[in-house]
C-alpha cells in the first residue's frame, strides 16, 4: 500500500476521504477524537502545497440531505484544530462544492457536505455508485484514503474513487493497519482480548476468528449474559439474545477444545431498572434475581479481569463492560481501561464506544499503545475479512 508521503502533491487538488463521524448533541461535538486523528494527514498535505478537499460522512442520513447530519459543526472544529480556515461546501458535488474547489489556493483546505446526502455513496448498485464516484473524482487530481473507520464499507468514496484517481493511504490508515498487523501476524504472548458491548450478534465473526488466535478471551458487557445463560444460569431481565445461544455454546466448546481461557463475569451489578439512578447491588453471576438486570460487571470480576490482563504481552479491548454512560455503572469499564494502562503489554483500544469511554472517563489517552478510530473496521480486520477500502488502496491500478 503506497503511503501519501510518496505522492507529489504541490499545486495538486487532493481529495482526502476522512472519517469525521463524531457524536453530536445538537450541534455540539461530544467527542472530537476522530477529527483530531485526521489532522496530521490534512496538515501534512496542506503543508506540502496541496489544495486539500476533505470528504466524510456523518451518521446515517440514507441518501437525503438532512440538516441534523450536516458536517457544518465539524468544519468549524476542523478549522479550530488546524488553526487555518476551512471552506465548507453546502453540497457534496454540486455548485457549492465546485465553487469551493475552484476557490482553493495551494495549502488551503475545504470540506464537502456529508457524503451520505448523496444516494450514490452507499448504493448497492455498482453503476449508481460509479456515477457518483465519477463526480467526486472530478473534483480532484489525486486521492488519499484516510478514513480508517469506514474502510469496511464498500462505498463510492471509499472503494470506487481510488480506482479513478492516482491514490495512496493517509497517515492514519497506515498507522491503524500497522497496529492491526501486529495483532494478527505474530502477537507477543500471552495474547488477551477483552470484548464487551451490548450484543453478541455483532461479534460472532470476530469471536470465531479470535478463538483460533488468542490465549485468553474475557467477556463482559451486555453480551456476557448470553454466555452465562448458555452455561445454564438465569440472567433475570439482563440483555439476552436467545437466538444466539447455539453459537455461544459452540464458542464455549471450541474454547475448551483449543485450550483458550474464556473468562466470564463472576459477579454483576444487578439493577432494578435501566436508569442512571437505579437501585442496585453486586450479586453472583450465577444468582441474578429474576426481577433485576445486570448493568455492569461487579467488583470481583473487575479484580479477576485485571489479574488476567496483568501478565499479558498483547491486549486488544473492544466494547464497554457496562452502561458506562451512567456513572454508577461505569466502574467495570474504568477498571478494564485502568488494567490496560497499568500493563506493560502492547495495548490496543478498538474504536467505537470503548475509545469514547476512555475519553469520557477522563483517562489518559497516552496510557494505551494505540486507540483505534475504527470500531467496526478493526473488528472486521480481526475477523480476517477483506476490507474494501484497504483492498482499493492496495490496488495501484487506475482506470483510464
Ligand atoms: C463508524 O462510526 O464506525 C464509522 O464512521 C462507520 O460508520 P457506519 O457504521 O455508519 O458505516
Amino acid at each position: 500500500m503506497r503511503g501519501f508521503e510518496e505522492l507529489d502533491v504541490k499545486g495538486r487538488r487532493v481529495l482526502v476521504r476522512a472519517d469525521l463521524n463524531v457524536p453530536l448533541d445538537g450541534e455540539t461535538i461530544t467527542d472530537d477524537g476522530r477529527i483530531r486523528a485526521s489532522i496530521p494527514t490534512i496538515r501534512n498535505l496542506a503543508g506540502r502545497g496541496a489544495m486539500v478537499i476533505v470528504c466524510a460522512h456523518l451518521g446515517r442520513p440514507k441518501g437525503t440531505p438532512n440538516p441534523k447530519y450536516s458536517l457544518a459543526p465539524v468544519a468549524k472544529r476542523l478549522a479550530e484544530l488546524l488553526g487555518e480556515p476551512v471552506e465548507f461546501a453546502s453540497d457534496v458535488v454540486g455548485e457549492s462544492a465546485q465553487a469551493a474547489m475552484a476557490g482553493l489556493r495551494d495549502g488551503q483546505v475545504a470540506l464537502l457536505e456529508n457524503l451520505r446526502f448523496e444516494p450514490g455513496e452507499e448504493s448497492k448498485d455498482d453503476a449508481e455508485r460509479a456515477l457518483f464516484a465519477g463526480r467526486l473524482a472530478a473534483l480532484a487530481d489525486l486521492y488519499v484514503g484516510d478514513g480508517f473507520g469506514a474502510v469496511h464499507r464498500k462505498h463510492a468514496s471509499v472503494y470506487d474513487v481510488p480506482r479513478l484517481l492516482p491514490h495512496a493511504a493517509g497517515g492514519l490508515v497506515l498507522a491503524e493497519v500497522e497496529v492491526l498487523k501486529r495483532l494478527t501476524e505474530d502477537p507477543a504472548r500471552p495474547y488477551a482480548v477483552v470484548l464487551g458491548g451490548a450484543k453478541v450478534s455483532d461479534k460472532l465473526g470476530v469471536i470465531a476468528n479470535l478463538l483460533t488466535k488468542v490465549d485468553r478471551l474475557l467477556i463482559g458487557g451486555g453480551m456476557a449474559y448470553t454466555f452465562l445463560k448458555a452455561q445454564g444460569y438465569e440472567v433475570g431481565k439482563s440483555l439476552l439474545q436467545e437466538d444466539k445461544l447455539g453459537d455461544v455454546r459452540g464458542f464455549l466448546d471450541e474454547a475448551a477444545a483449543r485450550g483458550v481461557e474464556l473468562v466470564l463475569p463472576v459477579d454483576v451489578l444487578a439493577a432494578e431498572g435501566f436508569a442512571a439512578d437505579a437501585a442496585h447491588e453486586a450479586v453472583d453471576a450465577t444468582a441474578i434475581p429474576a426481577d433485576r438486570e445486570g448493568l455492569d460487571i461487579g467488583p470481583r470480576t473487575r479484580e479477576l479481569f485485571a489479574a488476567k490482563l496483568a501478565d499479558a504481552k498483547t491486549v486488544f479491548w473492544n466494547g464497554p463492560m457496562g452502561v458506562f454512560e451512567f456513572d454508577a455503572f461505569s466502574g467495570g469499564t474504568r477498571a478494564v481501561a485502568e488494567a490496560l494502562i497499568a500493563s506493560d503489554a502492547f495495548t490496543v483500544v478498538g474504536g467505537g464506544d470503548s475509545a469514547a469511554a476512555v475519553r469520557r472517563l477522563g483517562l489518559p489517552e497516552d496510557g494505551f499503545s494505540h486507540i483505534s478510530t475504527g470500531g467496526g473496521a478493526s473488528l472486521e480486520y480481526l475477523e480476517g475479512k477483506t476490507l474494501p477500502g484497504l483492498a482499493a488502496l492496495e490496488d495501484d491500478q487506475v482506470e483510464s
